[in-house]
């Protein structure tokens, strides 16, 4: 027996096979066009992910899939015409800073507070709801269809699981990930919805993450989540303390907190772990790294490296040691800093630096800015950690040594996939297992301590040289 996991991400969407044992097997893999039709923006095309989404589930139905899936990018979000299901904006990328004078706006007026005190999130263009009040406020299509009562908003499983399943819906996970839900009640704030301009009879009701949700082409949704949540539920953490980090395009930490809503603050974010179908709530601390696979992308990009063997030729050892930093702030900087303004930053370069020492400066930089978060958070025990830089021995070596704990790799990546098989068999009273093992690196004693000195380089990434 398997089951069909969709992930559905910032570069891609992926359709993972997974059996009873828990091993996973790729059924294909589709990337799609990011456009940034300026500075700071960043959309896909909702019909484009749609079409890989589909395409997903017909490969898991001839693969004799029993149930799917579906993992979603967090905070992306779009809005379409109810009547119709045509899309009337783009879909606006969790990265996408186009509403950042509005947070600081919304900041000026006093209102951080309340949003803290309902959804636990700061204020900023990261989480959907000014997103979403930017489209009503911008798209005229928008503002007319809302004036019908034909506009649909939402994250993009919302839009997905309304083409697809014919039921509009989004789950209690990704819900708490838009600024609109009140953390406590689970259910969608009027105050936060106004404060944000987004009509509450536009949002899809909330469901958990599993149970029945429809069935797409014949095939039945049994989970439904956002996506790093999928992926701690895959890395098999059940109790407080337990932690993950993925690095995909950003680098995302969840530490799982229990079952009353941790209190907001400044550093990692209180958000919903998961709510299964007939469970309370679990919740867990978030806290992102914006740039992670992005800054390696652009790197090479560059043209610094070519392939990722040549991270692991470098000569090893620290290259901050010797005086050369690199502030990963490449789209500002997230937790706990949440600072749209920053700037991806090299300090130290020198005629003798090369392109060996830049890369190796760039993974302690990715390294160092994920200890600044999970040093926030309540962590027991080794890190799990999965996703494309997972893969590098050199980078899982250096997080390691940096964060001063054992870091657990992953044997199989895709613990989005596991995670969402696991949900999704529960709910057909199956079961899909954990797979054991995954390599245990324990941190370096005498790796130097060098927190200071990249909390001031990262000070300056911050400053307004501009
Ligand atoms: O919060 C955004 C994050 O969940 C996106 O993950 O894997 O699509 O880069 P990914």
């Amino acid at each position: 027996m398997s089951w069909l996991a969709i992930d559905q991400g910032t570069t891609s969407t992926r359709a993972i096979l997974v059996d009873a044992a828990g091993t996973a097997r790729r059924l294909g893999s589709w990337t799609h066009a990011r456009s940034h039709p300026s500075p700071g923006r960043v959309e896909h095309d909702p019909r484009e992910l749609l079409a890989h989404v589909a395409r997903g589930i017909e490969a898991g139905r001839a693969a004799g899939a029993r149930g799917w899936a579906l993992a979603n990018q967090g905070e992306s979000c779009l809005a379409w015409d109810a009547a119709t299901g045509e899309p009337v904006s783009p879909v606006i990328v969790w990265q996408d800073a186009r509403t950042a004078a509005d947070c600081a706006r919304l900041e000026r007026e006093g209102a951080a507070p309340l949003v803290a005190e309902r959804a636990g999130l700061p204020l900023d263009p990261y989480f959907s709801a000014a997103k979403l009040g930017w489209i009503l406020r911008e798209i005229p299509r928008a503002a007319e269809l809302a004036a019908r009562g034909r506009l649909r908003m939402g994250t993009t499983d919302a839009f997905f699981r309304d083409r697809l399943t014919g039921r509009f819906e989004t789950d209690l996970a990704t819900a708490s990930r838009t600024s609109l839900m009140h953390l406590a009640t689970g259910r969608w704030d009027p105050d936060l919805c106004s404060l944000f301009g987004v009509p509450i009879g536009a949002l899809p009701a909330i469901t958990p993450v599993s149970g029945d949700l429809g069935a797409a082409a014949g095939l039945p949704l049994g989970a439904a989540i956002a996506d790093q949540q999928a992926a701690l539920y895959g890395h098999g953490c059940r109790s407080p303390g337990a932690a993950k980090i993925t690095f995909g395009t950003g680098a995302f930490a969840l530490a799982l907190a229990g079952d009353r809503p941790p209190a907001a603050g400044t550093g990692p974010l209180p958000t919903v772990a998961w709510a299964e179908a007939g469970a309370a709530p679990v919740y867990a601390l978030e806290g992102g790294v914006y740039a992670a696979a992005a800054a390696l992308d652009w790197a090479r990009g560059l043209g610094l490296f070519d392939d990722f063997a040549a991270l692991e030729a470098a000569p090893p050892g620290s290259r901050l040691e010797r005086g050369l930093a690199f502030v990963p702030a490449l789209a500002g900087l997230a937790c706990p800093h949440w600072d749209r303004g920053a700037r991806g930053a090299w300090l130290g370069l020198t005629l003798e630096t090369g392109a060996a020492d830049m890369m190796q400066a760039l993974l302690e930089g990715i390294a160092y800015r994920t200890a600044e978060v999970l040093a926030r958070m309540p962590v027991t025990g080794p890190v799990a950690i999965d996703g494309g830089l997972s893969r590098s021995p050199r980078f899982c070596r250096l997080l390691a040594d940096i964060l001063r704990r054992p870091v657990r790799v992953a044997e199989e990546a895709e613990r989005t996939a596991l995670g969402l098989a696991m949900l999704a068999a529960e709910t057909a009273g199956a079961h899909v297992a954990l797979p054991a093992g995954g390599q245990m690196i324990e941190p370096d004693p005498d790796w130097p301590d060098l927190e200071d000195r990249f909390a001031r380089a990262r000070a300056l990434a911050q400053a307004r040289w501009m």
